[in-house]
Formats: C-alpha cells, sequence, structure tokens
C-alpha cells in the first residue's frame, strides 16, 4: 500500500444512557453537597445511573444504535473492543457477550482495561489491526458502570461520575493519515485507584485489604491531567504537521469542565471548539467520549471532513491523543 495513507473512517455512532436521571439536588438530599458546589467545581448538572441493567446491556444497546446508524449488518465487523473497568464480570468479556447478543459471528472481541483512556486505547488499537490489513471493520465501544465503583457516602467522589455506553463503528479509508499518541505513567497510579478481587486463598501470606471503593486525590487527577493533556494534543499536532487553528473539534474525555477550559486556554483556542455534555452525563469514563461524538454526529454539529482531536486521560495514570478526519 505504499505512497496510500490509511485513515480511520468512523461509519457510525450509538450510545445509551440509562433512564433513571440523578439530579445535584437529589443528592443533596442524601448528602452534605449543594448543586452550586458541583456544577461550581465540575459543570455537572445531572448524571443517569442504572437501576439494574449492566455494563454489556448498556454496550449492547450503543454497539447496536452505532450499525444502525452506520448502515452496517453485525455480520460485518470481524473485531469488538470493549474499554471498560465496570464489566458485570470478568469472564466472559464484555465483547464476547456483545458479540453474541449482536450477533456478531464473525468477530472477535476483548476487553481493554485503561480507565477514562479506555476507549481511545481501543480506536488506536483498532486502527493499528486494520492498518496492519487483519481486520476491516471494528465496532469500538467504551461502557462503565461507575455507580457500583463509588461510595455513596464520600462526596468527594460520587458526584462526578454517572453510567453509560457509546460505540463507533469503525472502518479504514484513503485520506490524511490518522494519528495518535498514548502514554502512561504507572508510578502516580495510586492517585485514582480501584482494588480488584481479594487475595484468598490457603496459601496466602498477611492478605492486603481490599477497599471496594474507587478511591482518588482529586487535585492530583486535576494537576496531571490540565499539564499532561495540553501536551500531549501538541506533541500530537507537531507529528501530523499541523497547528491547533487547523482541528474543527477538540473531543476530550468529560471529567471536569475546568479541566477543558483549562486546556483550551493552554492552546490558545476558542472554548466552543470544546463540546461538552458534562453537565448531563457526569463523567463515564471509557464511556465519554464515545457517548459526545454520538451526540455531535446526531445532532449534525459534526460534518463529513472536519478535522478532529480526540483525547482522554485518567486512570493508570494514562493519557493519549488521536487526529481524525471525521
Ligand atoms: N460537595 C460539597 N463540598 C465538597 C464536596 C461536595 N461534593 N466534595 C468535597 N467537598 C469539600 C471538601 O471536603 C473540602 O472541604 P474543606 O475545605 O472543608 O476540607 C472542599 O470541598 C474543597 O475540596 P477540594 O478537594 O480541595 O476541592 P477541589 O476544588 O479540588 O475540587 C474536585 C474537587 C474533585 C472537583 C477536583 O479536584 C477535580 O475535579 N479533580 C479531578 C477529578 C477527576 O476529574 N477525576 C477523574 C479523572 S478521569
Amino acid at each position: 500500500m505504499e505512497g496510500y495513507e490509511m485513515a480511520i473512517r468512523i461509519l457510525g455512532t450509538g450510545s445509551y444512557l440509562p433512564d433513571r436521571v440523578v439530579t445535584n439536588d437529589e443528592l443533596a438530599e442524601m448528602m452534605d453537597t449543594s448543586d452550586e458546589w458541583i456544577r461550581t467545581r465540575t459543570g455537572i448538572g445531572s448524571r443517569h445511573v442504572t437501576e439494574g441493567e449492566t455494563t454489556s446491556d448498556m454496550a449492547v444497546r450503543a454497539a447496536e444504535a452505532a450499525l444502525k446508524n452506520a448502515g452496517i449488518d453485525a455480520g460485518e465487523i470481524d473485531l469488538i473492543i470493549v474499554g471498560t473497568f465496570t464489566g458485570e464480570q470478568l469472564m466472559p468479556n464484555m465483547a464476547s457477550k456483545v458479540q453474541a447478543a449482536i450477533g456478531a459471528n464473525r468477530a472477535v472481541g476483548f476487553d481493554l482495561s485503561a480507565a477514562c483512556s479506555g476507549f481511545l486505547f481501543s480506536l488506536n488499537t483498532a486502527y493499528c489491526f486494520m492498518k496492519a490489513g487483519i481486520y476491516q471493520k471494528a465496532l469500538v465501544i467504551g461502557a462503565e458502570t461507575l455507580s457500583k465503583t463509588v461510595d455513596w457516602d464520600d462526596r468527594s467522589t460520587c458526584v462526578l461520575f454517572g453510567d453509560g455506553a457509546g460505540a463507533a463503528v469503525v472502518g479504514l479509508d484513503e485520506g490524511t493519515e490518522s494519528l495518535f499518541i498514548m502514554g502512561s505513567d504507572g508510578s502516580k497510579g495510586e492517585v485514582l485507584s480501584l482494588d480488584a478481587r481479594p487475595l484468598k486463598t490457603p496459601f496466602s501470606m498477611n492478605p492486603k485489604e481490599v477497599n471496594p471503593w474507587m478511591t482518588m486525590n482529586g487535585q492530583e487527577v486535576f494537576k496531571f491531567a490540565v499539564r499532561k493533556v495540553p501536551e500531549c494534543i501538541e506533541e500530537l499536532m507537531k507529528k501530523a504537521e499541523l497547528s491547533v487553528e487547523d482541528v474543527d473539534w477538540f473531543i476530550l474525555h468529560q471529567a471536569n469542565v475546568r479541566i477543558i477550559e483549562s486546556v483550551s486556554k493552554r492552546l490558545g483556542v476558542d472554548s466552543s471548539r470544546f463540546p461538552v455534555n458534562l453537565d448531563h452525563c457526569g463523567n463515564t469514563s471509557a464511556a465519554s467520549i464515545p457517548i459526545l461524538l454520538d451526540e455531535l454526529n446526531r445532532s449534525g454539529r459534526m460534518k463529513r471532513g472536519d478535522r478532529i482531536v480526540l483525547s482522554g486521560f485518567g486512570g493508570g495514570l494514562s493519557w493519549g491523543a488521536t487526529y481524525l478526519v471525521w
């Protein structure tokens, strides 16, 4: 394929949010917080919380909507990657559940755990498989049930998160090459963490206590995000030989509107090019970028040919940015 540059082409998008909406005022009836505190510190007004649907149920609904939007049959999908760290089971993985539910009989499926960078890392992984000529069409999903990971007595974390799923049907096209940057810093992993199952065997010596809830050092995460996100977008722009002025949309992981505003300021780009849906979704981790993509796609705000930078960041610590043409 020498002489051809291969680009990620997003052929269709879909998303799913549970019906139950929990407003800041409702939280203020449950704990010592207020709509004013949550809105001014985070930009969040409400979030969707599952009343029983699982991570894979939401992933399936988003996948079905994305296939319909792309006009593609599930049988044409070769690869399914679900970015998640909140599946209802560790085995089978969420991607296999989606594969069975939608009837994507030819597809191989696996999950990718990279917290809030999960969708971005999954998209880049799918791109590499396609660019290598191994698979032609992929379904990339971000799906999370954060509500089961937060301690609902801890106002400093539970107000931030929401549940949901977003999906994109992805293919390859000739055109401006898609590029990405990804990074990890495991030495800072403890600033955002969630324990897994405890080691409890007849052979385990002094097993470590397991905390069932997510823990977070909010200020450290904030500082990391406002430094690392503009840095990696600038690195990506250099690699793409573009300037931030050439980009129509910066679609950032939706963690906090103050993080998004700070990135827009540091890059010197007007905040109108940083779409936000935090106000009604909260932080849905790996699901936030594909849910936002779906909103922009369906509302017609994003047009074919628009140049886009996606950027995810979070637990790991992990971060990344991807450049693609819509
Ligand atoms: N309602 C009311 N008060 C709250 C509160 C809530 N929900 N949560 C915390 N507070 C209080 C604290 O107890 C503290 O009170 P004190 O001064 O009496 O001790 C005060 O508000 C300030 O807390 P602090 O943690 O310093 O606030 P902050 O300005 O750093 O904002 C975050 C907290 C979490 C909103 C902010 O740090 C943040 O957004 N960090 C990034 C988190 C994130 O995005 N994580 C996911 C990344 S993928």
